[in-house]
């Protein structure tokens, strides 16, 4: 007998919402949450109450202190787990990873109070880390429980005021002694669905209330460090100076100019980390420190703008004098995810006539390397105005309603399998 998807609640979703914006609040409409910090602790403390006491599911911390909530379904099989992050990027926004963890918990209990028998078990689970924070080591947790961070990157790591990564982790729950015991391959998880905020533009101008997602980017960085030498801003002439900033600068405009000239909206570079030594109003620059990041729908696209990068750059050592050094901080390939979660979610959205388009991501999600190992599938919520990793971070919550839906629609087709 087919089981009509039961509806979840809207009210218990938003009021849960408020409550997990306020931690870290910037009184501005933002949050500022990074991994280590006393929001992030705050939140996951939030978070396993809210699993555990009001939803009731068996929660855990893994050896990455990733926080995971089961409930148990009726037979030995692997997980279906739904979840995404909960830490933000510097001064960023209320919706990037809670607003699809708070979407795991609902589409979790509402099965569950409805009284769904689920044959696998249903997981939520709150990464570690997912955004660029100062240990340089993004998606953490997902990138740790597929083996892809080694344990001597994990032990090595120190952020940029020397705190080890082990202390961090042990700060929140984890035990890097134990990391390999989270790795997690297809016999662990049957499937992965994330929402997320489409933090872009395309669902809006659209006026398409859900995306669903058929790929995400690779991302490539960068650690570039320039070498120049500090001096009177005064006393020294211009032709004898070996300015750290204005090649920095240089290097910033080249790999703007080398993007620009493929003509491509799938390929985008920036640089979004940019700080100069001494930084006094009457000193050369002697050091610039930045990283450089390329995003792409192929490997072959950012590699072969990593090889013009290159080249730029060592043309730009030559013009000031500088010495440039370069570290590869990631080096991440495009995922396509699931086709068979693909079509169940379109399915879905099509049976509860939800229009829907299907839309690559150029930005980075923790599905990319869950997608590595199992089926795992996304859907897309409209951002307003295309806002993202900053303040004005906007998504109508009623928005996100039929997302659900689709979701609990797919959680029951996929637990037959
Ligand atoms: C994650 O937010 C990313 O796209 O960098
Ligand atoms: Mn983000
Ligand atoms: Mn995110």
């Amino acid at each position: 007998m087919k089981m009509i998807p039961p509806r979840c609640s809207m009210e218990r979703f938003a009021e849960r919402f408020e409550r997990v914006s306020r931690i870290g609040s910037t009184g501005d409409g933002g949050v500022h949450r990074p991994f280590g910090s006393t929001a992030d602790l705050e939140l996951r403390h939030l978070l396993q109450t809210i699993a555990q006491d009001e939803v009731g599911l068996a929660v855990h911390v893994d050896p990455i202190a990733n926080i995971w909530g089961i409930h148990a379904g009726c037979e030995q099989l692997p997980a279906i787990a739904l979840g995404s992050h909960h830490d933000s990027v510097p001064y960023g926004g209320r919706f990037d990873g809670p607003l699809g963890i708070l979407v795991a918990l609902e589409v979790i209990q509402t099965l569950k109070e409805h009284g769904f028998p689920n044959r696998h078990p249903l997981a939520f689970i709150s990464f570690t880390a997912e955004e660029p924070n100062p240990f340089d080591l993004s998606t953490m947790g997902s990138r740790t429980v597929t083996g892809r961070l080694t344990k001597e990157q994990l032990h090595t790591s120190k952020d940029w005021d020397g705190r080890s990564l082990q202390e961090a982790i042990a700060a929140a729950g984890g035990n890097l002694a134990r990391v390999h015991e989270s790795h997690l391959s297809a016999s662990d998880l049957f499937a992965f669905l994330e929402l997320h905020i489409e933090q872009g533009r395309r669902l809006e101008q659209a006026n398409i209330p859900l995306g669903v997602v058929n790929g995400i980017c690779g991302i490539y960085r960068e650690h570039v460090t320039i070498l120049g030498e500090a001096n009177h801003a005064g006393t020294t002439m211009m032709r004898d100076r070996h300015d750290a900033l204005l090649a920095g600068a240089k290097v910033a405009l080249a790999l703007e100019a080398l993007i620009k000239e493929s003509h491509r909206d799938d390929l985008v570079g920036t640089v979004g980390r940019f700080a100069i030594t001494p930084n006094a109003a009457n000193i050369i620059p002697g050091t610039c420190d930045l990283v450089v990041e390329i995003r792409g729908a192929t490997t072959e696209d950012m590699h072969a703008t990593a090889r013009s990068f290159a080249q730029a750059t060592a043309a730009i050592e030559a013009e000031y004098g500088v010495s440039i050094t370069r570290e590869i901080l990631l080096d991440q390939a495009p995922q396509p995810l699931a086709h068979d979660v693909i079509e169940l979610l379109q399915h879905a959205a099509q049976e509860q006539s939800t229009p829907y388009s299907t839309l690559f991501s150029m930005a980075g999600h923790d599905a990319t390397h869950i997608a590595s190992f199992t089926r795992a599938g996304m859907l897309f919520v409209p951002s307003i105005g295309g806002k993202s990793h900053c303040k004005e971070e906007l998504t109508d919550l009623q928005d996100v309603a039929p997302a659900i839906q689709v979701f609990i629609q797919t959680v029951m087709e996929l637990d037959q399998r």
